[in-house]
């Protein structure tokens, strides 16, 4: 029998898949391809395939036979039980030193488990998060791959070719160890939460309080394209306010029944957060608020029911959109700035070393939050590594000075229109709680004593016989408790 010429196997053949097939077929590599449903291999191979180098198989045996050594297979099926059930049936074919790649959009604990089981077996595991919807996968997507350190020399030639380039940079890097690739793209699903509620909330101010036309908030966004907010998801929202409805020429968006889907990965993102107990808000936010628009019948019933002003009136329409501009800005700055605190969390707790240069870079191009934005995060930490929080770099200290005001008169209008604006209120909040030295926790912390005995520290410098420094104390501050205070656990 001749050498396999396979040089990389994908299960899967949706779209993604197919384009994915395609897009390494293009940069030179030869692909084996295979679905459960064979006669799509058929179909593909007499289609788009036709005359690339492109190899279908019949069976997963075959698919494996057909490959070079250490395999190298990357499963772009549903996350979730199909994934265990492919590796299944890949494992009696495999050898050890193969490659397995996750391409779906797996929750990162399977991932991690995948690890260790496959690991026991000599097989290596990658868990990549893949963005860039179709046309990403086509043309270049983000690749964010995480998992077994030795499988990264054998993929990662045919990762960056295949990967969307910044600045002829390939947007793919190797994350870390296990389910990193995996989380870093779950923290990308859910920062592309964040920015999409943003600019849903701008878009519901221009409409409801500054009652432009879709046309002319289309404008907006075209213009706010060229600036500081360029990014994929401006252009985009762009584009859906300028189409119409070919049967009668109106705006098609104005048709859509406004209750959000999610598949869930951004609320892993919030549970997440709140686990590793950072103030990811923005994210948790654009969670809650897809969830609120999706009981619209509750809410037509509200509607009807509970009272609110009227949307204030807007003199100066130039200085509305300006305004917005900021706040979009601003929020924007915030809610990376959240996802960075998370992505830094967890790497102390997973014991991961994650590298955040490569993970904006990741971002910066191909993937669905890609912006020039995140060439300006990449460049921070590049500058800084370390770099504690990306409000302290110069250059996002400057903007979010800068767009202050605009940010608060923005969300002035919006809260005295009684529109909601959640995301842009939770930024502020953030924004605000991170810079007070000072918070009101002391009152809480005395709360948790009164009713439950939960103890409290002193700051510094204002103990005495009473209230001595550096311990836990308990006051007994009715006359009647006793003295005992209770002892701490974690839910
Ligand atoms: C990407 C996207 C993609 C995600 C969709 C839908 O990076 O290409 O993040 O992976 O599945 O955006 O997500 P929701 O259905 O949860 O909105």
């Amino acid at each position: 029998m001749s050498a396999p010429t396979g040089d990389i196997g994908l299960i899967g053949l949706a779209v993604m898949g197919q384009n994915l097939i395609l897009n390494a077929a293009d940069h030179g590599f030869t692909v084996v391809a295979y679905n459960r449903t064979v006669a799509k291999v058929d179909e593909f191979l007499e289609g788009e395939a036709k005359g690339k180098s492109i190899i279908g198989a019949k069976s997963i045996e075959e698919l494996c036979k057909n490959l070079k050594r250490p395999r190298r297979i990357i499963l772009l099926v549903k996350a979730g039980k199909p994934v265990d059930a492919f590796i299944e049936q890949l494992l009696p074919h495999l050898e050890k030193g193969d490659i397995i790649i996750d391409g779906g959009n797996s929750h990162f604990p399977d991932s991690n488990r995948r690890f260790e089981e496959l690991n026991k077996q000599g097989i290596l595991f990658v868990g990549s998060g893949v963005s860039g919807g179709e046309e990403g996968a086509r043309n270049g997507p983000s690749l964010m791959p995480g998992g077994h350190p030795d499988a990264w020399p054998h993929i990662k030639e045919i990762f960056q070719s295949i990967a969307a380039k910044s600045d002829g940079e390939p947007c793919c890097d190797w994350v870390g160890d296990a389910g990193a690739g995996h989380y870093v793209k779950m923290v990308h699903n859910g920062i592309e939460y964040g920015d999409m509620q943003l600019i849903c909330e701008a878009y519901d101010l221009m409409k409801r309080v500054g009652k432009f036309t879709n046309k002319e908030m289309g404008d907006v966004f075209a213009k706010w394209n060229k600036g500081v907010l360029d990014s994929f998801l401006i252009e985009i929202t762009r584009d859906i306010l300028y189409f119409n409805d070919p049967t009668d020429n109106t705006p098609l968006l104005e048709k859509i029944l406004d209750t959000a889907g999610q598949k869930g990965t951004g609320k892993w993102t919030a549970i997440n957060a709140l686990d590793l107990g950072m103030p990811v808000t923005l994210i948790g936010e654009a969670v809650f608020s897809r969830c609120l628009s999706a009981i619209k019948d509750e809410r037509t019933t509200a509607s009807k029911k509970l009272t609110g002003p009227e949307p204030v009136a807007i003199t100066d329409k130039q200085q509305f959109v300006d305004d917005l501009e900021q706040a979009l800005y601003a929020s924007k700055i915030i809610s990376y700035a959240q996802g960075f605190m998370l992505i830094r969390e967890a790497a102390k707790e997973y014991g991961w070393k994650l590298n955040n240069p490569a993970i904006a870079l990741m971002w910066r191009g191909g993937c669905i939050i890609r912006s020039v934005f995140l060439g300006e995060i990449t460049s921070a930490f590049r500058e800084n590594p370390d770099l504690e929080n990306l409000l302290f770099h110069p250059f996002f200290n400057k903007a979010i000075t800068e767009a202050q005001s605009g940010w608060r008169s923005t969300i002035g209008k919006a809260v005295a229109s009684g529109i909601p604006v959640p995301a842009f209120t939770t930024a502020l909040s953030f924004y605000d709680g991170y810079r007070s030295e000072v918070l009101p926790a002391n009152l809480l912390q005395a709360q948790r004593d009164y009713f439950g005995a939960h103890t409290f520290q002193v700051l510094p410098g204002k103990e005495n016989d009473f209230l001595k420094k550096g311990e836990w104390i308990h006051v007994n501050w009715t006359g009647r408790g006793g003295n005992v205070s209770a002892s701490t656990y974690d839910a």
